[in-house]
């Protein structure tokens, strides 16, 4: 044989041998627990989504799917630290919004969005609430704006970092109403509506996963929800809209990510076993019940997915940028 085809028939036997294994890991896969990261602290909306996901998702795969809470920087050290993971299907990270808001908001960012990361699925749509400690006396966001101003510099506002959602609605607020307030960030929102539950600091925006139980309890003040439309889990809540902050609207979407090099059907397996956790009534009602909406079916690839985070990307970098907002 000359050297030419010796080459070919090495090449050949290698693609070969490469295919039988990626055959064996899927077919075999999962062999042992599978670890889904969290960018912030447990209890919060995020973890409250992943860990629901992951209840459903053990069901169908036969394995584990244990939550992992990486919290700190705003959400961007679970990402850098799920991008240099073994990309060998024992690791996903799960994201919102944050995702896309991170490479305009970090000049040094550890990871790319773009380019280090397999897509397997978008999860779940999440409104925000806009919410202050339950001995506020604002009775609604009129006079809740009211008192902001008029208090302008001794009011603070919780949230979960730079770069985490309730970050960008409460910058967004700060914007609508013209006033700003004292940042206090916490390592996620669930430490920080304890905060609020204890009167350390007034304001909150936060998602409707976490929040709902405690408005219904009373023990937050709800000043509006962050849709256009009034959602089905808090249906007498106004929308921030309708009560003055015209066309306010922060709607959270999550997403499931790999380390890039994580086998095509690797990442087929553990989507086909997420989006059949979509359809569980076990995760649908709970979902439902926390104001959560399903992603739609065309989100629920991983096309899907990296399509949208590149359109989120390209819509959060200007606004972004032309705030001169930087987290570092
Ligand atoms: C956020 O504000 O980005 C999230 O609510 C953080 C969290 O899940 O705690």
């Amino acid at each position: 044989m000359n050297m030419q085809r010796r080459f070919l028939a090495l090449a050949t036997a290698a693609t070969a041998l490469a295919l039988a294994c990626g055959l064996a890991t899927a077919q075999n896969y999962p062999a042992k627990s599978v670890t889904l990261v969290v960018p912030f602290a447990a209890g919060g909306p995020t973890d409250i989504v992943a860990r629901t996901l992951a209840a459903s998702m053990s069901k169908t795969l036969g394995q584990s799917v244990v939550v992992e809470n990486k919290a700190g920087a705003g959400g961007t050290l679970a990402p850098a630290y799920v991008a240099k993971a073994a990309p060998d299907g024992y690791t996903f990270l799960i994201h919102h919004n944050g995702m896309s808001t991170a490479p305009a908001l970090y000049r040094k960012l550890a990871y790319s969005p773009m380019a280090d990361f397999e897509y397997v699925s978008q999860v779940v749509d999440v409104p925000m609430t806009l919410l202050a400690r339950k001995d506020l006396p604002a009775k609604n966001l009129q006079e809740l704006v009211s008192y902001v101003k008029a208090h302008a510099g001794k009011m603070n506002l919780a949230n979960a970092g730079l770069g985490a959602v309730s970050h960008l609605c409460g910058m967004l607020f700060q914007k609508a109403i013209g006033t700003e307030l004292t940042t206090v960030p916490f390592q996620g929102t669930a430490p920080a509506l304890n905060a609020l539950l204890g009167g350390q600091v007034d304001i909150l925006c936060d998602q409707t996963t976490q929040t709902t139980q405690h408005i219904k309890a009373g023990t937050v003040k709800l000043y509006g929800v962050t849709t256009k439309q009034r959602i089905r889990a808090l249906p007498d809540a106004p929308t921030l809209d309708e009560g003055g902050l015209k066309d306010f609207e922060v709607i959270v979407w999550h997403g499931v990510y790999a380390p890039k090099g994580t086998p095509p059907a690797v990442i087929e397996k553990f989507g086909n076993a997420l989006r059949t956790a979509l359809k569980d009534p076990a995760f649908v009602n709970r979902m439902a019940d926390l104001g959560a909406e399903i992603a739609p079916e065309s989100k629920q690839t991983p096309e899907g997915l990296r399509t949208w985070l590149q359109s989120e990307i390209s819509k959060w970098g200007p606004v972004i940028r032309t705030a001169g907002v930087y987290a570092d």
